[in-house]
């Protein structure tokens, strides 16, 4: 998955427009986006809509955010979304792989009721939204299979923290949502899962949007959640891997191949060593991955 795009449960002509944004997962939103007094009928708009859309062929992954554990809201957003058969849930503010394995304990039961294989419902936690969860980013490895990927975000964190604002002028993160943003992705790595850039709200400044998914690419996250539309392509593209980057990968392979149990080798007057080797068979690997998703629908 290279972009997530959000969507209130309640959004109505919304949701078919993410449905067809050309996102490789729709995250239909019962949590921030959703009044409390709205959850209960949002449920419901979640569950038809899951309904309704998880039979059509070659469609974005389907992801329900529902409300934290903290919120005493989960059970209910779960009982109503899970025979509907979301790919995911995403888990909010949540901390630690704690609450993973509890909202894990939480699905394996409703997929009981409804029928579903036992891990059918994966998952993507935000870990980085209290900050109580920003000590816990290294706790999620093995927490549950079902998890799937991090993201991260500041805006919960930030009124959290008190702050009074979390990017400067030039709308680059300030060092504690810098500080977030690298803990969700070294809690990914630890737990050998996806790393998932946060939102960018700014939805009318595509080069605002461009420079920080590069910077997130660059980094190591592999995909960015979106809140509008028109921010899908560009995220898209970023986080393609191009051409040239696969075939340098391919290469490195190769060379590793061609000399077993050599620690380095050349290429073009550059040295590549195991780390490099490592970085290559997970960007291939990705690949695969993302055109077995895209033959399977
Ligand atoms: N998913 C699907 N369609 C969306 C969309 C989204 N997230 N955001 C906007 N659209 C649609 C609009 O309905 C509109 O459709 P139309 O042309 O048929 O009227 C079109 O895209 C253009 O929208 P625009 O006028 O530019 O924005 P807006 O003012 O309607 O919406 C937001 C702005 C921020 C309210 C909207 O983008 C949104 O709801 N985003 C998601 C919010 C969310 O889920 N937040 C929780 C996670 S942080
Ligand atoms: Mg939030």
């Amino acid at each position: 998955m290279r972009s997530l795009l959000f969507v209130p449960a309640d959004g109505g002509k919304k949701l078919d427009k993410a449905m067809a944004s050309g996102a490789d997962a729709v995250i239909v939103d019962l949590e921030d986006s959703i009044a409390p007094e709205g959850k209960t009928q949002a449920r419901a708009l979640a569950a038809a809509f899951l309904k309704e859309t998880a039979g059509q062929a070659a469609r974005p992954r389907l992801v329900v955010r529902v409300n934290g554990l903290q919120t005493g809201l989960t059970d209910a957003d779960l009982d109503a979304v899970v025979p509907a058969r979301p790919d995911a849930i995403m888990l909010p503010k949540a901390e630690g792989g704690a609450a993973v394995a509890h909202a894990d304990a939480k699905l394996t039961a409703r997929e009981a009721i409804a029928g579903l294989p036992d891990g059918h419902v994966k998952m993507v936690a935000l870990a980085t939204e209290t900050a109580q969860a920003l000590f816990l980013c290294g706790t999620f490895r093995g927490a549950s299979t079902r998890l799937t990927g991090l993201t991260w975000g500041a805006e919960d964190l930030s009124a959290e923290l008190g702050a009074e604002a979390n990017r400067d002028a030039e709308g680059r993160f300030l060092d504690p949502y810098r500080l977030a943003r690298a803990l969700c992705l070294a809690g990914a790595a630890a737990a050998e899962i996806q790393a998932i850039d946060t939102v960018y709200v700014d939805f009318r400044n595509e080069a605002g949007l461009r420079r920080e998914c590069e910077e997130a690419r660059r980094d190591g996250f592999t995909a960015k959640l979106a809140i509008h539309p028109a921010q899908v392509a560009v995220i898209n593209d970023v986080f393609t891997p191009k051409r040239e980057a696969i075939e340098r990968a391919k290469a490195i392979v190769a060379a590793f191949a061609a000399s077993p149990g050599a620690g380095t080798v050349g290429i073009g007057g550059v040295m590549y060593d195991r780390p490099h080797l490592a970085r290559a068979k997970q960007m291939l690997a990705g690949i695969t991955a993302a055109g077995e998703s895209a033959k399977n629908g």
